[in-house]
């Protein structure tokens, strides 16, 4: 039921508050009096020792689900102290990288039944490793496999494009990153900012939500380009990446997530006055490098959209010439889940101004289950 929407895809990104509000419910916790804040996830509670105990977390996903937990990986590293690493699961099952009984494996799938992702889990098992589900479909095949895991909880996602999911994804992997972190006095105010954070993101997601004309104007501009480029790092590297997989996904418009930092290491070429690149630069630790990216595309005579922090304009639009997208600011860690509505919204709008299917895109399928 699309309700007063138009598409599902539209629907989905709109009902991010309450997704997001429902994959929380019963999780977080701000204790009373001598209790202080903390979070329970009732299915890894048997587990968290053996978590705690490895000697690293993998990641596997395919398309959006990876992106969330490239999103999620620094706070988890953070919180944990554990190296982790990321495997797109057709990559790793190409390899046969190596997994070993002292790895904690992290399956991340909206549906739980992609075919990559359930034969990494199948490979993973074989070779000793505690698995862990994070799915948004109860009894799905990687719910039922894994040894433990957190369902989603973000309510059936219609759209071929992931949305809701993809934000819930990332509030899960961080909620997951704190149940897992030590409750040393040296990380609590950390913590409890994060916890806080959590409590606000939906109100948050709900302001962000109306630059929804904004995005739409933005698309009538960008409606009959070849290509966008995508620059984000640090916490953003995957709103990046996300960002451009769902401009080509749904609107078919080429376009790439590029890591700011490799910039010099060869998409400086592409830089021209036609291209438009869209620069994510919101206030964390990166912020004065994505400064000095802004400037060098700039003298390239780059046609600039910044995504700043609400306020930032001054400090990021180069001889006032970038178009900009301000965005309310969280937790470092929560901003991905901020960062990427306005790109589900230009995506969205670039697919209806350009007469596409948005919720079926062509040779796309929900769920991938053939490899
Ligand atoms: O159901 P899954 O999360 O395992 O699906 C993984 C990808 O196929 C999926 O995220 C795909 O990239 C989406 N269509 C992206 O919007």
């Amino acid at each position: 039921n699309k309700g007063n929407y138009e598409h599902y895809m539209q629907k989905e990104i709109h009902e991010q508050p309450e997704s997001l509000t429902t994959t929380m419910r019963g999780r977080l916790i701000r204790g009373g009096s001598c209790k202080s804040k903390s979070v329970l996830l009732g299915g890894l509670k048997d587990h968290l020792k053996t978590i705690r105990r490895s000697r690293r977390i993998i990641f596997i996903g395919c398309g959006t689900s990876y992106n969330a937990a490239l999103a999620a990986r620094p706070i988890l590293e953070e919180l944990s102290g554990i190296p982790v690493t990321m495997e797109i699961a057709s990559d790793l099952l190409d390899r046969q990288g190596p997994i070993y009984r002292e790895d904690t494996v992290v399956f991340v799938s909206q549906s739980g039944e992609t075919a990559d992702t359930l034969q990494a889990l199948d490979y993973a098992l074989e070779n000793g490793a505690l698995c862990v589900g994070i799915t948004n479909t109860v009894g799905s095949a990687i719910a039922r496999k894994t040894h433990c895991g957190i369902h989603i909880n973000a309510g059936c996602e219609i759209g071929v494009a992931s949305t809701k999911a993809y934000t819930s994804q990332i509030v899960v992997m961080a909620m997951l990153a704190l149940a897992i972190g030590d409750d040393t006095i040296s990380s609590q105010a950390r913590r409890e900012a994060i916890i806080d954070g959590l409590f606000d993101l939906p109100s948050k997601v709900k302001e962000v939500l109306k630059l929804n004309k904004e995005m739409k104007d933005l698309a009538q501009l960008l409606i009959a380009e070849q290509s966008l480029l995508v620059f984000g790092r640090g916490y953003n590297y995957a709103t990046a990446l996300e960002g451009a997989l769902k401009v080509k996904e749904v609107a078919l418009m080429h376009s790439e997530g590029i890591l700011a930092g490799e910039m010099k290491h060869g998409p400086l070429a592409l830089v021209d006055e036609t291209l438009p690149i869209v620069v994510v630069a919101t206030r964390d630790a990166c912020f004065s490098k994505q400064q000095s990216v802004i400037q060098q595309l700039h003298a390239r005579k780059g046609r600039l959209i910044v995504m700043c922090t609400k306020g930032d304009a001054a400090s990021v639009s180069v001889g006032g010439s970038c178009r900009i997208i301000e965005v309310p600011q969280v937790e470092d860690c929560l901003q991905p889940v901020i960062n990427i509505v306005p790109l589900q919204l230009l995506a969205y709008h670039l697919t209806v101004l350009r007469g596409y299917n948005v919720d079926q895109p062509r040779n796309l399928a929900k769920s991938v289950t053939t490899q």
